[in-house]
C-alpha cells in the first residue's frame, strides 16, 4: 500500500487531484552526477515516465499531463535532440501496445508537425489506437509551449471572427480554453516540478491560473511513486480559495 492510501485509511477526506501536470525535469543533472552522458538521464527518465503514468492511473487520477519536450528544447545540442527523438520513437512504438491493461487514452499536445514524418505517424497511430479507452487521459506535451499554444488559439479565433463564424462578443474565457490543446479537459489542480527549479518554463500558462504547485528537489529519474503520494498529500494540505475567502 502506498503512502497516500495509508494516510487515507486514517483520513477519509483526502482526495486525489483530478488533473495532475508534471514537468519531467532533471534528467541531464541526474546523468552528470553519475559521470554519464545527458542522454543516459533521458533514457532513465523515459522509463520513469512509464512507472509514474501507470501509478497515477492506478490511484485514480483522471488527467495526467507530462511535459516531455518544449518548444525551447530545440536549442539543445543537435546530438541531444537526436537522442531524444530516437527515445520518443522507441517509446511511441511501445505505447501502441502499452498502457492497454490500464485503459489509458493517449493524446499529444503541442505542435507535432515539427517532428519527422515517421514520428508524426506514430503519434497519430498512438492516439488512434487508444482513443476509445475509458481510463485516464494522458496528455504528452511534445514540442509544446504555452505561449505558442495561446498564439495558435488567437489565430484560430481571429480567423473565425474574420469569416463571420464567431462574433467578438462570443470570445470569453471558456471559448479561449476551447481553442487550447487541452480543450474540453479540466484545468490542472496540481503541477509537480521535480529537480528544484522554481519556474513554469512555458507549461500550461493559461490552464494553471489556479493550480497548486509542488516543487521537489528530486531529479526526475529518481522521482518515485512515494514522491507522487507526498505531492498529493501536500496538495491536500493547501487551502484553495480561487480568489474567494
Ligand atoms: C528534462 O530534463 C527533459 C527534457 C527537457 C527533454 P533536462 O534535460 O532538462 O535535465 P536538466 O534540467 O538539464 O537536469
Ligand atoms: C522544461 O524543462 C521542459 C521539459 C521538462 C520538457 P527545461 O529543462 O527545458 O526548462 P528550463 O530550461 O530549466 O527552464
Ligand atoms: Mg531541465
Amino acid at each position: 500500500m502506498g503512502l497516500f492510501q495509508k494516510k487515507k485509511e486514517i483520513d477519509n477526506n483526502l482526495i486525489i487531484p483530478v488533473h495532475i501536470g508534471i514537468i519531467m525535469d532533471g534528467n541531464g543533472r541526474w546523468a552528470k552526477k553519475r559521470g554519464l552522458p545527458r542522454t543516459a538521464g533521458h533514457t532513465v527518465g523515459a522509463k520513469n515516465f512509464r512507472t509514474i503514468t501507470r501509478y497515477c492511473s492506478k490511484i485514480g487520477v483522471k488527467y495526467l499531463t507530462v511535459y516531455a519536450f518544449s518548444t525551447e528544447n530545440w536549442k539543445r545540442p543537435q546530438e541531444e535532440v537526436t537522442a531524444l527523438m530516437k527515445l520518443f520513437k522507441q517509446y511511441l512504438q511501445e505505447a501502441l501496445t502499452d498502457f492497454l491493461e490500464d485503459d489509458i487514452k493517449i493524446k499529444f499536445i503541442g505542435d507535432t508537425t515539427a517532428f519527422n514524418s515517421e514520428l508524426q505517424q506514430l503519434i497519430m497511430d498512438t492516439e488512434e489506437v487508444s482513443k476509445n479507452r475509458p481510463g485516464m487521459v494522458l496528455n504528452i506535451a511534445m514540442n509544446y509551449g504555452s505561449r505558442s499554444e495561446i498564439v495558435r488559439a488567437i489565430k484560430n479565433i481571429s480567423e473565425k471572427v474574420c469569416n463571420g463564424e464567431l462574433k467578438i462578443d462570443d470570445i470569453n474565457e471558456k471559448l479561449v480554453s476551447d481553442y487550447l490543446y487541452t480543450a474540453g479537459q479540466p484545468d490542472p489542480d496540481l503541477i509537480i516540478r521535480p529537480s528544484g527549479e522554481y519556474r513554469i518554463s512555458n507549461f500550461l500558462l493559461y490552464q494553471s491560473a489556479y493550480a497548486e504547485y509542488v516543487i521537489d528537489n528530486i531529479l526526475w529519474p529518481d522521482y518515485s511513486t512515494d514522491d507522487i503520494d507526498r505531492a498529493i498529500l501536500e496538495y491536500n494540505s493547501r487551502n484553495r480559495r480561487f480568489g474567494g475567502v
